[in-house]
């Protein structure tokens, strides 16, 4: 540990300015026009791993490209790692509230501020940094190490769903080390034993062929808006329970026990000003963000909410709809569930189409698995405090996928905290956990390597 903190010490200032230009790169996954900044950022990827004696590729897919390195030379006595990440980020929309360019990081007191500065590069990049840390004291890793970072985590993993049978060879391992969590706040450490899986839809209600003067059609033609809250509004009971048919179904019960701490506390809830509660009946809220399916409009758009006023029926009105799941709930089936659902309710008269995009299955880890103790050592020597089992309610959509392809037991861990706007403007990681990130997997894997002598 001591020398990884002298080398660490030593490095700093070149791996801070390496990721500063691992930021720079324009991966919004969301629009295509982006494919450019994708494969520049890949050639990146390639020339850093290439300088750590990793075998590099750029993966094309149906989607956009996986990056992927490899250095197996500690051997074949030694596990196999696949560290898993995403070198793609979330649009960076509303762009006014942005303190700073989202593009250009900059540091102010002791995080830096860019998108995907926490999701997923500023996570991903620790783990590199680590590997090279590993090869810098001992010139040699004390595990087998692959890389899969990926470019469309943020769009549901279509591609690298779609290409995963062909990559089985390549990704073969024995553990699955995602690096795109988070702890439940910064002093407090915490492996990550699964996430929920997710499916996503959008709804389009139509009314007429054209939008119409709601003076001269007022009273006569039903309002697509209307339409679409009437129907949302159906999807709940007043207890919180989603009211489709089959929701809960394939909800296996049990791991409630293994995991005890909760992710969002009181304070990130304060510090977000949330009032009003979405919890089920009967539920806590620990248990609603980590045990129980949930149904979410993420967006709703029809008529005119522009500036001043516009006297309008619109043609059409439109949700984009999620479903976050819970083992053994299935996202193609849940979406179908919803869109029967939805079609059957909707007013006569009014078209519905629902079209049921991507989405990801809820996955679990081991707690006893070799990888899962070794990285709960290296928290537990790097904060002298035991370290903790968690869940997140977040989806990471092709963990499940990779799990069951590679046939490898799956840990989750991070240094995201609730406050760091993952997703939103400003989004920020604390230096200082950047650093903490490194030290945490170089010790990971130099215990995984001792566990398996
Ligand atoms: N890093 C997050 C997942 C996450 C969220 C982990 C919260 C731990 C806590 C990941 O990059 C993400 O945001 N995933 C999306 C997937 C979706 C767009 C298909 C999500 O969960 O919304
Ligand atoms: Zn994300």
């Amino acid at each position: 540990m001591e020398r990884l903190r002298a080398w660490l010490d030593r490095e700093y200032s070149k791996i801070q300015e390496e990721l500063f230009a691992f930021l720079r790169f324009k991966t919004i996954s969301t629009d295509p026009a982006f494919l450019p900044e994708h494969l520049k950022c890949c050639q990146w990827l390639s020339t850093i791993f290439q300088e750590m004696d990793f075998k590099t590729e750029t993966i094309e897919t149906p989607g956009l490209p996986i990056f992927y390195a490899e250095n197996l030379n500690a051997g074949s006595e030694k596990p196999t790692v696949l560290v898993y990440g995403h070198y793609d980020v979330q649009p960076i929309d509303p762009i006014d509230l942005w303190k700073s360019d989202p593009f250009e990081p900059e540091e102010r007191d002791g995080n830096v501020y860019a998108r995907g500065a926490l999701d997923d590069k500023g996570q991903i990049f620790y783990a590199v940094a680590a590997a090279r840390a590993l090869l810098a004291i001992d010139k040699t890793l004390p595990v087998n190490l692959k890389f899969c970072i990926e470019g469309e985590e943020e769009s549901g993993s279509v591609g690298l769903a779609k290409s995963l049978p062909s990559l089985k060879e390549k990704f073969s391992a024995d553990y699955l080390l995602v690096v795109d969590c988070g702890l439940p706040d910064a002093e407090t450490p915490a492996i990550n034993l699964g996430g929920r899986g997710i499916t996503t839809m959008e709804v389009v209600l139509k009314g007429s062929t054209e939008d119409l003067h709601s003076g001269l059609y007022g009273g006569i033609a039903y309002n697509p808006n209307r339409a679409l809250v009437e129907l949302l509004t159906e999807c709940w009971d007043e207890t919180g329970r989603v009211q489709v048919p089959h929701f809960y179904d394939d909800i296996v019960e049990g791991d409630k026990k293994l995991f005890a701490s909760s992710a969002i506390n009181d304070s990130d809830i304060k510090a977000v000003g949330i009032e009003a509660f979405s919890a089920e009946k009967d539920h806590s809220l620990l248990e609603s963000n980590w045990f129980r399916p949930t149904l979410e409009i993420n967006g709703i758009a029809g008529g005119y909410a522009g500036a001043g006023f516009k006297t309008v029926i619109p043609a059409e009105a439109i949700a984009k709809i999620s479903c976050r799941l819970v083992p053994d709930q299935d996202p193609g089936k849940i979406g179908e569930l919803v869109a029967d659902f939805l079609k059957k309710r909707v007013k006569k008269g009014i078209q519905i189409h629902v079209d049921v995009q991507h989405g990801g299955k809820p996955y679990r880890g081991n707690p006893d698995s070799r990888l899962a103790k070794a990285v709960a050592m290296a928290y537990v020597e790097i904060f002298s405090k035991p370290c903790l089992n968690t869940l997140s309610g977040g989806s990471i959509p092709i963990v499940s996928d990779l799990v069951h392809t590679t046939g490898a037991e799956v840990v989750g861990m991070g240094y995201g905290l609730p406050s760091d706007n993952m997703h939103a403007p400003n989004e920020h990681f604390g230096l200082d956990r950047f650093k903490k990130g490194i030290l945490t997997v170089a010790r990971a894997m130099h215990h995984l390597g001792q566990a398996c002598q």
